[in-house]
């Protein structure tokens, strides 16, 4: 793994440990079903640490990483014998409420980066690359909101985990010896409601998240009446292990056309425990109880990767190529 001389060298491909940043651009691209395209594909994946040093050393402390996931369908069209263990489709989920819908997506790119100029030109080479053989189907830049804060006011991020934690919680492990490294991911872009948010009083808005709003303290809510979003968000198994994921979310928007949105980007060992988390969400805890987060929160987009470690895209691309 990476991480000990991000100031001197550019970050490897698929460093799901690189840096939280400022500027982060989530692109998804559907691939189109020919071979070339295929092909093409493939051989931009493989000249993608290429690319991260052709942009990212023009100025190192801006710490430019970029990550690769790759889509179930996708995955099944490779000349590669081997799946993860876990990778599926994101399955649409219908609480009493709230849908978590399904969307396409073949390939994930999370570009992140403290300078959104380095984001933004290196998604245009890339998709410079790319060329014909992919559709774009969403692409959101997202920016740091003051203390690491989402637009619905709260710091967003805090309870990721840290040091050994970070791997032991987002990265695959001897369990699936094959794709050891890599991690499963999955991403929802959440428009807001502002308007309605902002009239909920702010002791209700730190019960629905489950932290106080300006100092950012976790609320004890085991006796609440109603789980807030950072308990649903908790998955404890029988044995009393906690299971936690890596996320990266960012603030968007475009004020002029009402739009203000989180894009939800969640890393972790097993597809199940985000899975799980969203199933908390919409459907609740109990049932019905589901997580208010979304009376306000409408996510437009659900789609689930892979993003396997540097050494398995290689020889992704590779056998692609063959
Ligand atoms: C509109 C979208 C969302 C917003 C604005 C949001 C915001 C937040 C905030 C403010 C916190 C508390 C601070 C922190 O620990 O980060 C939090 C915690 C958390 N959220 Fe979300 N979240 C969203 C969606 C999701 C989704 C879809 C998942 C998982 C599928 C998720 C998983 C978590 C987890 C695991 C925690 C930490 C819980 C703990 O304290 O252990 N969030 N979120």
């Amino acid at each position: 793994m990476s991480g000990k001389n991000w100031d001197r060298v550019p970050i490897d491909v698929q460093s799901i440990d690189a840096p939280l940043s400022r500027a982060a651009v989530f692109l998804v691209v559907t691939v189109a079903n020919e071979q070339t395209a295929l092909a093409k594909v493939f051989s931009t994946l493989d000249g993608l640490d290429d690319l991260v040093k052709t942009v990212g050393f023009r100025d190192l402390s801006a710490r430019l990483s970029c990550i690769a996931g790759i889509g179930v369908d996708l995955w099944d069209h490779l000349h590669f014998d081997k799946r993860p263990r876990e990778l599926r489709p994101f399955a649409q989920i219908e609480g009493a409420v709230h849908v978590a819908p399904s969307t396409p997506g073949d390939l994930l790119f999370h570009i992140r980066s403290e300078r959104p100029d380095l984001c933004f030109e290196f998604e245009r080479i890339l998709l410079d690359s790319l060329g014909t053989s992919v559709t774009v189907v969403d692409e959101v830049s997202g920016f740091r909101y003051f203390d690491a804060r989402d637009l619905l006011g709260f710091v967003d991020g805090t309870a990721n985990p840290t040091g050994l934690d970070l791997p032991a919680s987002a990265i695959v492990g001897d369990e699936d010896a094959d794709f050891v490294g890599g991690s499963y991911v999955i991403v929802q872009k959440y428009l807001h409601d502002l308007r309605a948010w902002a009239e909920v009083p702010t002791p209700l808005q730190e019960g629905i998240i489950g932290r106080t709003k300006l100092d950012n303290i976790e609320i004890d809510d085991d006796d609440a009446p109603r789980k807030s979003h950072k308990s649903l968000a908790t998955i404890v198994d029988a044995g009393g292990i906690e299971y936690d994921i890596l996320r990266d979310n960012m603030p968007f928007g475009r004020p002029g056309q009402g739009e203000f949105g989180t894009y939800f980007i969640g890393y972790s060992r097993y597809l199940w425990v985000i899975e799980k988390m969203l199933q908390r969400m919409y459907i609740g805890d109990p049932r019905g109880a589901y997580d208010r987060i979304l009376d306000f929160s409408t996510p437009h987009t659900g789609t689930t990767f892979f993003a396997p470690a540097r050494p398995i895209l290689q020889a992704l691309a590779r056998a692609a190529a063959a």
